[in-house]
This record gives C-alpha cells, sequence and structure tokens, in this order.
C-alpha cells in the first residue's frame, strides 16, 4: 500500500497541523483517507500509516480496530450495512433488519454477498436512538426502518440508485416542528 500523490500530500498537510513529536494526532484522518483509497483496512495500509506517522504498527491497530468506522476487511463493492444493534433499536426491531442482511446479504457478519456487492455487521450505538431502529450505509443515516423498508432500500442500491437517508417514515422530515418556529 502507498498513498497516490494527491493523499500523500493532504496527509503530510495534516502532520503539519500538529506540534513537532505530536505528528500521531493526526492517525484518524489519515487513516480514514487511506480507508477511502482502498475501501478498506488493510494490514498493508495500517502499517504504511503508522510508519508515516512514527508510531509502532500495534499503536496504529488499536485505532483502526475500536472504531467501527474503520473496516479491517473488504466490504461490499455498493454498500456495506451497519445495523445498529444496541438497546433502543434492539426494542424496537433491529433483529428483524439483521434478519434482512442475513437473508439478502450473507449469513454472518463480514462476509460478502454471492455478487460482492454487499455486507453487513451489527454495531453499538450510533446516537440515532430517538429515530430506532437505524442502520448506517456509507456516511448516511436511514432511520425508523423497517424490514420491508430495508429490503426495498437494499434493492434500490443494487439497481444503482441512492435511497434518500433519514427516517423512513416521514417523522421529522423537512416540515419545522410547530412551537419551534
Ligand atoms: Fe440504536 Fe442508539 S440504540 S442508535
Amino acid at each position: 500500500f502507498a498513498f497516490t500523490p494527491d493523499n500523500l500530500k493532504w496527509a503530510e498537510a495534516q502532520i503539519k497541523k500538529f506540534p513537532e513529536g505530536r505528528q500521531a494526532s493526526a492517525i484518524i484522518p489519515i487513516l480514514w483517507r487511506a480507508q477511502e483509497q482502498e475501501g478498506w483496512l488493510s494490514r498493508p495500509a495500517i502499517e504504511y500509516v503508522a510508519n508515516m506517522l512514527d508510531l509502532a504498527f500495534i499503536r496504529a491497530f488499536e485505532v483502526a480496530s475500536f472504531y467501527f468506522m474503520f473496516q479491517l476487511q473488504p466490504v461490499g463493492s455498493v454498500a456495506h450495512i451497519q445495523v445498529c444493534g444496541t438497546l433502543s433499536c434492539m426494542i424496537c426491531g433491529a433483529e428483524d433488519l439483521i434478519g434482512v442482511c442475513q437473508d439478502k446479504i450473507a449469513g454472518k457478519p463480514h462476509e460478502l454477498s454471492a455478487d460482492g456487492k454487499f455486507s453487513w455487521e451489527e454495531v453499538e450505538c450510533l446516537g440515532s436512538c430517538a429515530n430506532a431502529p437505524m442502520a448506517q450505509i456509507g456516511k448516511d443515516y436511514y432511520e425508523d426502518l423497517t424490514a420491508e423498508r430495508l429490503r426495498e432500500i437494499i434493492d434500490e442500491l443494487a439497481a444503482g440508485r441512492v435511497p434518500t437517508p433519514g427516517p423512513q417514515n416521514g417523522r421529522f422530515a423537512a416540515e419545522p416542528l410547530k412551537g419551534l418556529t
């Protein structure tokens, strides 16, 4: 793994934002850029970032393995679906959403679908508990999901369309709340 010239220039600029000896503080954005370039974070990519920041591999791996936003194995070429499985979402139907992922994508988390287009995993609370159950797909949140709606979303993505993110039942949509304006 090596950064493209543009990404290398960008990463060097991030490192310069921090005081001498504190370059490790740039690790999260630089790991993120490596993931954007590669699609996921391979061991060589993490080693590359660690070397760039003058860190032991394990220090960079600790960060990469701590956050759900970093993927340590290949993900679906179209979408990686992260279903929240924490309390509010579990009470409101997360198991049904996981069932859809098992049915339509792969039996186990982090497995690729047969066509390589999708993967999924269960993650901890994504901070959108009021709109449970929900899932993150790419950088977008899909909230107030039902099993039926998640099936449709996967079909739309497979057909090359990007479903509108946000609440899927119209709750808290564009209309301002009465009394708050
Ligand atoms: Fe699912 Fe918080 S419990 S977003």
